[in-house]
């Protein structure tokens, strides 16, 4: 295929259900940006954050550019200095936080502006390949912004606005005795074909990837498991700050967790979450055990066993994020191939803060192996 694959990206929602998917994930960023008190605007300078009012702005002139410029800076946009503001290929991270915003209700009406554009299109009921594949993209785009807005909440110890289902939110009880899963040799369909939906170019394409066998855990890393493994470190001389999940601290013989705002006695039998990759491997090695590889947690998304437990985190495997043979970049050309450089470590599954059409078993994410700040937790295999 060639530049214009995303062209042959099929098949699409109906015009009704991007609405609605659009209004949901619209809804949501109001309603995060809304609620933010005087003030929690300004946030200091740190690698794992943008300000928020920024990042606000990002997404909108994101959507406006692909959905209404044509991803052309020369088609104007409806807001001065939009592509000098928020063009995140353009403006480096640090600078963001030295430019000079508009005032809130400026960056709202624009939101609302071109959503409101958007919306029209979508009532107008048919939609070109273009048009469904770039109102997609922006979905896509603003639904991750919101997930990383709740990261964000969480590492500012800001409350989180919205509502949701407490068993959703990580916190779902193993109480299901764990198990190891096996799977035999076999042959798997890697990545996505042109006919699977929407999909994001680091999909491209499927491929055939023999997956030696394997026994992968039913569940993720529970904090009792961690904590054993914890107080193990911390017994025989370790600091507790180099092997404790980020938001953790102890208090007389009592551990807590905390959740936004609030501090939470840890449940023990929830997954452990808010944990890097480099821990996550310290605590394999002690245990004897191994992060699975990407193609060994794909095969178990892909074919769920019914001892399987999702722990709604993104869960760390041992892989170096990569292209796929035949990879070629699609329009928004910064989604992926900046981040093959070799640093980057893939992750599978969603947190609860992921849509549910992004909870699909080629998706991958990708962070820094370093990184704890967002909604991450671990299974391991057995070696
Ligand atoms: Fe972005």
């Amino acid at each position: 295929m060639t530049k214009s694959d995303f062209l042959q990206y099929a098949p699409w929602p109906s015009s009704q259900t991007l609405l609605k998917s659009l209004e949901r994930s619209a809804l949501i960023t109001r309603t995060v940006i809304g609620n933010l008190s005087q003030g929690q605007e300004i946030v200091s300078i740190s690698s794992n954050l943008n300000p928020p009012h920024w990042e606000f702005g990002h997404l909108i002139w994101f959507h406006e550019f692909w959905v209404h410029r044509c991803g052309l800076e020369s088609n104007p946009s409806i807001l001065s200095d939009a592509d000098a503001l928020f063009n995140s290929s353009g403006i480096v991270h640090d600078e963001r936080w030295q430019v000079q915003l508009p005032p809130l209700d400026t960056l709202q009406n624009y939101f609302s502006d071109v959503i409101e554009r958007t919306f029209t299109i979508l009532r107008s009921g048919s939609l070109t390949p273009e048009q469904a594949y770039f109102i997609q993209l922006s979905l896509h785009h603003q639904d991750m912004h919101n997930e990383a807005f709740a990261y964000m909440w969480q590492s500012l110890a800001y409350a989180w606005p919205l509502d949701f289902d407490a068993d959703s939110v990580a916190m779902q009880s193993l109480d299901l005795r764990p198990c190891y899963i096996d799977f035999d040799e076999c042959l798997f369909q890697s990545g996505s074909t042109s006919q699977a939906g929407f999909i994001f170019d680091n999909e491209k394409w499927q491929h055939e990837v023999l997956v030696p066998q394997f026994s992968i855990s039913s569940h993720a890393v529970s904090n009792k498991e961690y904590l054993t493994f914890l107080e193990a470190q911390i017994a025989s001389g370790g600091s507790p700050s180099e092997h404790q999940p980020a938001y953790w601290k102890k208090k007389g013989d009592i551990w807590f967790e905390r959740f936004f705002d609030q501090w939470l006695e840890i449940d023990i039998k929830a997954p452990v979450r808010h944990i890097s990759a480099h821990n996550a491997e310290q605590y394999c090695l002690w245990r004897g055990v191994r992060l699975p590889t990407e193609n060994e947690l794909s095969l178990l998304m892909a074919s769920p066993h019914a001892d399987w437990l999702p722990s709604e985190l993104w869960e760390w495997t041992s892989s170096t994020f990569m292209p796929f043979e035949g990879f070629s970049s699609d329009p928004y050309q910064d989604y992926s191939a900046p981040w093959f450089d070799g640093k980057h470590r893939v992750l599978k599954g969603w947190s609860s803060f992921t849509p549910n059409y992004l909870r699909r078993p080629q998706f991958r994410n990708f962070y820094l192996p370093s990184r704890s700040d967002f909604f991450c937790g671990f299974r391991t295999c057995l070696i």
